[in-house]
């Protein structure tokens, strides 16, 4: 199987990639490298199941190019902005990097017949909603234009999938961490701690509450939906069970980092940036009744994840 990974260089890009070829896919990486890097794939450029190619997605000219030259038999969009705070001041990263992009990689699959296409969708679609997120679920109002991109990706591919006969299986993630993370709530608390070990910056009250999911957890998910769900269309949330508040998350970095006794800081206000959604429970009755669980809870995950930035 030839796969085409958009975003490869990225953190749960570069991990799908590691797992894909380990199962012996044939792996393209297409990423432009403004948010991801090249260490990230390093340890994969002598593979001879693995290639990367520098692009970015919004020259289509560029993207049919490698579209013609690789004969993919699925491709996995995982290319976005990934930092939902970064486009509140300009709207325009996220209709770019999240929804252009996946226009672009949906008109070479219809242009060149790639005809499997999975797609990293997010629980910001569904906005800030009471109720437990379901697949179920009409009222998708995202608040982020991070989520307004990715929704708008999803009509996209529901259509594309239908006009095209391509099958489609977007995968709606919750928070992910680990190994090569690049960004996000950990990261904030490390380098604050390093600069101050006394006292800790929160953004908010503390009391946003999330399930983390780690991200060996997710590419397995991944592979697995696509191998097993089977209809034209599919979308799969993907998550944990447990969630954990961002007060908890400081208290484990602060307890791997060795610090006793740091002051709390709450900036104070119930989400942490304008976009932010404070809290979320994923209904998962649907990936579990097609056989999947998480190995580990949203605070393992933030333990293992907080281990692995010290570590490196
Ligand atoms: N990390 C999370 O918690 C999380 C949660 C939900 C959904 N997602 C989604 O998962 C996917 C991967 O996220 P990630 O956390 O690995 O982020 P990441 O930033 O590490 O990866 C995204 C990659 O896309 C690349 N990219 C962005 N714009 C591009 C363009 N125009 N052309 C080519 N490459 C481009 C970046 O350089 C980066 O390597 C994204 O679609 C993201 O929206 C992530």
């Amino acid at each position: 199987m030839k796969t085409l990974i958009t975003g490869g260089a990225g953190f749960i890009g570069s991990h799908l990639a590691d797992l894909l070829v380990s199962e012996n896919y044939d792996v393209v990486a297409v990423d432009n490298l403004s948010l991801g890097t090249k260490k990230n794939i390093r340890h994969l450029a002598c593979h001879k199941r693995f290639k990367f190619i520098k692009e970015d997605l919004l020259h289509i000219d560029k993207l049919k190019d490698i579209f013609q030259k690789n004969r993919f038999d699925v491709v996995f969009h995982l290319a976005a902005n990934s930092d939902i705070a970064e486009s509140e001041s300009n709207p325009e990263i996220d209709l770019n990097n999240t929804f252009m992009t996946t226009y672009n990689v949906l008109e070479c699959c219809r242009l060149f017949h790639v005809d499997k296409f999975v797609f990293a969708s997010s629980s910001a679609v569904y906005g800030d909603s009471d109720e437990d997120l379901s697949e179920k679920s009409c009222t998708l109002c995202p608040i982020s234009y991070y989520g307004a991109g990715k929704l708008a990706a999803e009509s996209f591919i529901s259509a594309y999938s239908f006009m095209n006969n391509i099958r489609s299986w977007i995968i709606r993630f919750p928070n992910v961490v680990g190994e090569r993370i690049t960004h996000g709530v950990i990261h904030d608390f490390i380098k604050k701690l390093k600069n101050n070990p006394k006292q800790l910056e929160i953004l908010g009250d503390g009391n946003q509450k999330k399930p983390y999911m780690y991200v060996k957890d997710l590419v397995e998910a991944i592979l697995f939906i696509y191998q097993s769900a089977k209809e034209r269309l599919n979308y799969y949330n993907v998550g944990v069970k447990d969630e954990t508040t961002v007060t908890e998350i400081a208290k484990i970095v602060c307890k791997e980092m060795k610090f006793k006794n740091v002051k709390f800081k709450y900036t104070g206000g119930t989400t942490g940036w304008r976009g932010d959604v404070p809290f979320y429970q994923y209904d998962l009755k649907k990936i579990n009744s097609l056989g999947w669980e998480a190995k580990y809870s949203s605070t393992e995950a933030i333990k293992l994840a907080v281990r692995s930035i010290l570590n490196k």
